[in-house]
């Protein structure tokens, strides 16, 4: 029986993996906290929920202990644009939360999973189909971050066995909670302002193509990487995995399918716009496939389908 204990789990990743988690394996073998304690949320109710920091180890291992966790989703973090702002906040949070979450599972012999993410890779990184193992000199704060935690991570399973295991996560869109300060939140914003007001003002241009994932594929990449059997893994920290990879204009063009008079401008966030052409266009992700059996399931198409049909039922708005 698995009980596992979330770090940021009232974020954007967070409180969706935590809802697949609780119906996986019970609301009380799922342990949730986060930094916030001012969000309402059903998942407080639903099961333990503890407001702590994550870079606190010694309440962290209490509440391991107390509820006999064997298996961590590390997923508090700084996203890119917000870590860019403020590099040495980034820094701290994002390494040193890291290093207490691993620390823990060391002296509490838990698994750990923690996001990388397409953050992990920069200018000099082959864009078009980026290999698994390839140059990794992000330019960006976050990604700095993202390629230390990758090595950190090998570096608890080779030194200290430790489970370690992670994906490198594309842009997510989801319709639950939304992003914060990431380079990749206008694929999700687009959708809302669509629905509610019918227009969006893009902070990256055009033709930028970046790799982004529909929500549940990215719970599915969570859950699958962690249950996968650990002797087929030659990758650990972390997997590529992919699913679309499209650039403002095709999204809006798809979501002009369904809301016909949807309009897009443009006014590009230097910082944004910065870090997202460091980033690959598009990922391989043959790694994932093979040694775990990655396979997304939504495309751009089903994608904006589902988040419009959603958001128009959620806000209440007539139908598309
Ligand atoms: N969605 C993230 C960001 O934009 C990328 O991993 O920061």
């Amino acid at each position: 029986m698995k009980r596992i204990l979330i770090t940021g789990a009232l974020g954007q990743l967070g409180s969706e993996i935590a809802v697949a988690l609780r119906k996986r394996y019970g609301n009380t073998n799922v342990v949730l906290t986060d930094i916030r304690d001012d969000i309402n949320s059903d998942l407080k109710e639903s099961g333990p929920f503890y407001s702590i920091d994550c870079r606190n180890g010694e309440k962290l291992a209490e509440i391991v202990r107390n509820h006999d966790v064997d298996t961590i989703y590390h997923l508090a973090a700084l996203l890119s644009a917000v870590s860019e702002l403020n590099p040495q906040k980034a820094w701290d949070i994002n390494m040193n939360g890291l290093l207490t979450a691993l620390e823990v599972a060391r002296s509490e012999h838990c698994a750990l999973f923690t996001p990388s993410s397409i953050g992990a890779f920069g200018p000099t990184t082959p864009r078009d189909y980026t290999p698994q193992d390839t140059i990794q000199r992000p330019t960006s704060m976050y990604g700095v971050t993202k390629v230390a935690g990758e090595l950190l991570c090998d570096y608890y399973h080779h030194k200290y066995d430790v489970d370690s295991r992670g994906v490198r996560y594309p842009g997510i869109i989801s319709n639950l909670t939304q992003p914060g300060g990431g380079t990749t939140d206008y694929a999700v914003e687009i959708y809302y302002a669509a629905v509610e007001k019918g227009s969006y003002e893009c902070p990256l241009s055009d033709n930028t193509y970046l790799d982004m994932m529909y929500m549940p594929d990215a719970v599915n990449a969570a859950i699958g990487l962690m249950e996968a059997d650990p002797a087929a893994l030659r990758h650990r920290n972390a997997f590529n995995v992919g699913a679309m990879s499209f650039c403002p204009e095709e999204q809006a063009a798809y979501i002009r399918k369904h809301i016909p008079d949807f309009s897009i401008t443009y006014r590009v966030d230097p910082v944004k716009q910065a870090i997202a052409d460091s980033w690959p266009n598009i990922l391989e992700d043959y790694a994932a496939r093979v040694e775990w059996g990655w396979k997304p399931q939504y495309t751009l198409e089903t994608m904006t389908e589902d988040m419009l049909n959603t958001l128009q039922r959620r806000l209440k708005l007539s139908t598309i």
